[in-house]
C-alpha cells in the first residue's frame, strides 16, 4: 500500500464516504478515506454533528456535517441499539440533501458507507448510485450476528440454559461467546441485525477491515451469504494512524514512560471506547494489577467506572502501593504503544480494532471481553488462534494476579508470543506488494473506477 507521504495520482473521480460515528468505526472509515485519496480519488466525508471527526488532520477531505436529530440524552444513551435505530431514521432526510447537492455539482462514482447506516442502500437506489459498504467488524463476528435472530431466542428464551454449551449452528462457539448487547427491547436488536444484513446483500461491494488470511473460512462464508465482491483490505492502521482521527486527546507521556521500563515487561490495559464497568470489578482489576507486580499502562477514559469523574473508585492509598510501577491515563496513542519495545502483554475488552492492532505488533491479549462482537473476538484470540488468555466474567483480584503472570512472565504466554509472531508476519506480507490485501485493494480500485 502507498503511504501517506507518496502524492497521489487524482483520477477525477470522485467518493462519497459516510462513517458511523463512534470512535471504533471512525477510526477505519478515515483510514480508508486515506487510502482511497492516495489511489487518486477525491474524497467527501459526510458525518454527523455528533461525534464529528477533526477535520484538521485531514487537509485533502472535505467534510460536510449533516443534522442527526439526536438530543441530548439520546446521544449520550448507553443503549447502542437504540441509538443505531435512531440515527438511521434520523439521518435519511439530511443524508439525501446533502447527496442531492454533491450531485447537483459534479458526477460521484460511488458511496461508501458503514454497514450500520443501512438506510444509505435506498437512499443511493433513489440517485441509482452504487453503494459498497465498509464493515469493521471481524468477517467471523458479522457471520454470528447475521444468524442472530435466528438462533438468540433458542439459547437465550430458556432460563436454564448452560454457558459452556456448543452452538453448532455458530462453530467453534459457546453459548456464553454468542454476542450479547443490553437493549430495551431485543426485537428491536433482531431488527436492526436484519436490516443490516438485507441491505449489504443489496448493496454493490463489502469491504472488511481484516485480511483474508486471517479469516479463510468467514471470508467463504461471506461470499456465500454476501454474492457481491469482497475486499478484504485490512488492516488499514499501518498505512494511516488512528491517531488521525481520535476523538480524545492522546496522552504522550504514556510514551515517555515506556521508555523507561524492561524490554516486553509491560502489560497495557485498556477496553476502548464505550466499554463501562462497575466499581467493584474496576477495584478487583486495580488489585490484581498491582498484586500481580508487573509494570502496567492503564488507560482509565472518564465515563470507564460507572457513577465516576475518572480515579475516584481507586482503592485509597493504590498511587503510594504501585509508585513508578504503575502509570494511569485517560487515553492513550495505542497502536504506538503497542508497537513499544517494553510492552509485552495487552490486556483488552477485544473490541476488533483492538485486537487487530495487537495481532499487527505481536503481541499477546488477555481478554476481558464486555459486549457485542468482542465476545466472538475473544474466543478466536484465546481458543483458536490460541495468541491470548479469556478471563471470565467475574473474575477476582487473585485469579487475575494469577493469569496476568502467566501470560507476562510463564512459558505459555511465551508459546502465545510465538503465535502471534506468526500472524504479525502474514500480516506484514500481505499489505506488500503481491500481497492479499494489497491486491484486493487494487481490485476493490478498479471495480470502483468501472462505475
Ligand atoms: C467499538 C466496539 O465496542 C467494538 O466491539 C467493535 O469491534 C468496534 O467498535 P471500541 O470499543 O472503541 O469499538 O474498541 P476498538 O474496536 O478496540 O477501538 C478502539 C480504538 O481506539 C482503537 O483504534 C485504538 O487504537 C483506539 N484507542 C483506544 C486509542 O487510540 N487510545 C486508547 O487509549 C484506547
Amino acid at each position: 500500500m502507498e503511504t501517506q507521504t507518496q502524492k497521489p495520482q487524482t483520477n477525477n473521480r470522485h467518493l462519497v464516504l459516510y462513517p458511523y460515528p463512534l470512535q471504533g468505526l471512525i477510526n477505519p472509515m478515515l483510514q480508508l478515506a486515506n487510502i482511497l485519496h492516495s489511489k487518486g480519488f477525491s474524497i467527501t466525508i459526510i458525518h454527523t454533528h455528533f461525534n464529528s471527526p477533526t477535520k484538521s488532520k485531514h487537509p485533502h477531505i472535505t467534510f460536510l456535517p449533516i443534522s442527526d436529530g439526536l438530543s441530548k440524552t439520546e446521544a449520550s444513551t448507553e443503549d447502542i441499539i437504540s441509538l443505531v435505530t435512531l440515527l438511521n431514521t434520523n439521518c435519511v432526510a439530511p443524508f439525501r440533501d446533502c447527496l442531492a447537492g454533491l450531485l447537483a455539482d459534479g458526477p460521484i462514482a460511488c458511496l461508501i458507507t458503514d454497514a450500520l447506516f443501512h438506510f444509505s442502500q435506498s437512499v443511493a437506489d433513489g440517485f441509482g448510485l452504487p453503494r459498497i459498504v465498509l464493515r469493521t467488524s471481524s468477517i467471523f463476528s458479522f457471520m454470528v450476528f447475521a444468524t442472530l435472530p435466528a438462533i438468540h431466542e433458542k439459547y437465550f428464551s430458556k432460563q436454564d440454559f448452560q454457558l459452556e454449551s456448543p452452538v453448532p449452528e455458530a462453530p467453534p462457539l459457546q453459548v456464553k461467546d454468542l454476542p450479547t448487547i443490553t437493549t430495551k427491547d431485543s426485537n428491536d436488536l433482531y431488527k436492526f441485525i436484519t436490516n443490516m444484513v438485507t441491505q449489504t446483500k443489496a448493496s454493490s461491494g463489502l469491504i472488511w477491515y481484516t485480511f483474508s488470511e486471517l479469516e479463510e473460512s468467514a471470508l467463504s462464508q461471506s461470499r456465500k451469504l454476501f454474492p457481491i465482491p469482497n475486499f478484504p483490505i485490512g488492516p488499514f492502521h499501518k498505512s494511516f494512524p488512528a491517531s488521525s482521527s481520535s476523538l480524545l486527546i492522546q496522552d504522550k507521556s504514556s510514551i515517555s514512560w515506556l521508555d523507561t521500563q524492561k524490554p516486553k515487561s509491560v502489560l497495557y490495559v485498556s477496553f476502548g471506547s464505550i466499554a463501562e464497568m462497575g466499581v467493584k470489578e474496576f477495584n478487583e482489576m486495580a488489585w490484581g494489577l498491582a498484586n500481580s507486580m508487573q509494570p502496567f499502562l492503564w488507560v482509565v477514559r472518564p465515563g470507564l467506572v460507572r457513577g465516576s469523574e475518572w480515579l475516584e473508585a481507586l482503592p485509597s492509598g493504590y498511587a503510594e502501593k504501585i509508585g513508578d510501577r504503575g502509570c494511569i491515563v485517560k487515553w492513550a496513542p495505542q497502536q504506538e504503544v503497542l508497537a513499544h519495545f517494553a510492552v509485552g502483554g495487552f490486556w483488552t475488552h477485544n473490541g476488533w480494532n483492538s485486537t487487530l492492532e495487537s495481532i499487527c505488533e505481536g503481541v499477546p491479549m488477555i481478554c476481558s471481553p464486555c459486549f457485542g462482537d468482542q465476545l466472538v473476538n475473544a474466543k478466536y484470540v484465546s481458543d483458536v488462534w490460541g495468541i491470548g488468555l479469556r478471563f471470565e466474567k467475574g473474575v477476582e483480584r487473585g485469579e487475575m494476579e494469577r493469569r496476568i503472570r502467566r501470560v507476562m512472565v510463564e512459558r505459555e504466554g511465551e508459546e502465545m508470543r510465538e503465535r502471534i509472531l506468526c500472524l504479525k508476519e502474514k500480516v506484514d506480507v500481505c499489505l506488500k506488494e503481491g500481497g492479499s490485501s494489497y491486491q484486493h485493494l487494487e481490485e476493490l480500485s478498479s471495480y470502483i473506477l468501472s462505475f
